[in-house]
């Protein structure tokens, strides 16, 4: 540095003053590193510094500089741009990747406006220019820490209010999942058949989902489809729900209007999740178009749906529910089932992925005791296997 001037110790933030307190590190000091090869301007920036305050480490070389920065970061650099062997350019660069949080003033003769402009477009928050007064220092240090602090109250906030944010989501998705369950209990106090049957439907579902690769928020919309399916039973009679005896066709009809009175309750509260809604819907519909309550076919019917058929279906062979009075399948009659319809009743992909889910161990039968020794509900030969 050439040119350092008058030492008079006004103009920069105070340690005791209100608004320096932001630029305070983590000890709770106001630090500063001086780099300049030439040693007596490199004192004499630095013992204004520390008439204002800042704790101050003086490096005779940019290489030297970055060693104490690794054990020492600074609130803001004063480095001159022209030093033997690391250039001030290099060094401003090496700063800014290693410590974006540190102010650096870059020192440059009066001919080097265009390395002046090259410091500012490489992070630099300001320069000073040869020969310097040291009032001048003072003011510009003071204006580049008030920056500084601004940036990174700026940060600090941008980093509270995500937090915040996520907060925020994270309590209304525990909401929305409490309100599912609530929905779910509301069920299974009126339907004791469907006790369990539910949350089983939604893993397999998940199982078949992950199977087929689905990507994680179709797989979610999957899980929570799965845990609400039955929903609309809500709306169907005790004394039809939990009949013991086979149903007569218009018990079954009533009992079939299920999907649509869920679809109709959640179709408020599932907007956020319009596949989940698909799956209370569509989980009766059949491949071959003899399903219920639109009569889809084939792909004409939501993939979730047809994932959530198998799923559904599964369990309600292999818990014994329902119709099924001969008691529950086992895996391998359950699974032989499910192909044996592959094609009519369920999507073959689906299957597919069923099977795979399967051979990997991500879906057996072993989920308790059978839940519906006694049929719930009686529906056509071949016209389903689930509830
Ligand atoms: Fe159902």
């Amino acid at each position: 540095m050439n040119g350092a001037g008058a030492e008079a110790g006004v103009g920069l933030v105070r340690k005791d003053s209100g608004h320096v307190q932001t630029n305070l590190d983590e000890a709770g000091k106001l630090t500063c590193l001086v780099v300049d090869d030439e040693s007596y301007l490199r004192q004499a920036v630095r013992r204004l510094m520390e008439s204002e305050g800042f704790e101050c480490v003086e490096a005779a070389s940019a290489e030297t500089a970055l060693a104490l920065l690794a054990h020492q970061p600074a609130s803001v650099i004063l480095s001159d741009v022209r030093m033997p062997r690391m250039d001030g350019l290099t060094f401003l660069r090496e700063v800014r990747a290693r410590y974006p949080d540190t102010a650096v003033v870059m020192i440059t003769a009066v001919a080097d406006v265009d390395v002046a402009v090259s410091c500012l477009a490489l992070g630099a928050m300001d320069y000073l220019m040869k020969p310097f007064h040291l009032d001048e220092v003072r003011a510009r240090v003071g204006q580049v820490l008030e920056k500084r602090r601004l940036v990174l109250e700026n940060r600090s906030y941008q980093v509270r209010l995500e937090e915040r944010v996520q907060a925020q989501a994270r309590r209304l998705e525990d909401q929305f999942l409490a309100t599912m369950q609530a929905f779910a209990h509301a069920l299974e106090v009126k339907d004791r058949y469907t006790r369990g049957h539910s949350i089983r439907v939604s893993q397999y579902a998940v199982a078949i989902a992950r199977a087929m690769e689905l990507e994680p928020d179709i797989v979610r919309q999957v899980e929570i489809g799965g845990h609400v399916h039955d929903i609309g039973k809500i709306g169907v009679r005790e004394s039809v729900l939990n009949k013991p005896s086979p149903l007569t066709d218009d018990e079954y009809q009533h009992i079939m209007t299920h999907p649509m009175v869920g679809w109709r309750i959640l179709s408020p509260v599932l907007t956020d999740f319009p596949l989940a809604l698909h799956i209370v819907r569509s989980h009766h519909e059949r491949f071959d178009g003899r399903g219920t309550p639109d009569g889809l076919a084939g792909t004409g019917i939501p993939l979730v749906a047809r994932i959530a058929a198998v799923a559904d279906s599964f369990d309600a062979m292999t818990s014994g529910r329902a119709y099924r009075r001969g008691g529950r399948l086992t895996l391998d009659a359950a699974v032989a089932e499910l192909e044996r319809c592959s094609g009519t009743q369920f999507d073959p992909d689906a299957v597919r992925a069923f099977l795979a889910a399967v051979a990997e161990g991500a879906i057996s039968s072993t989920h308790g005791p059978p839940t519906g020794e006694l049929a719930a509900f009686a529906e056509p030969v071949t016209a389903g296997h689930g509830g």
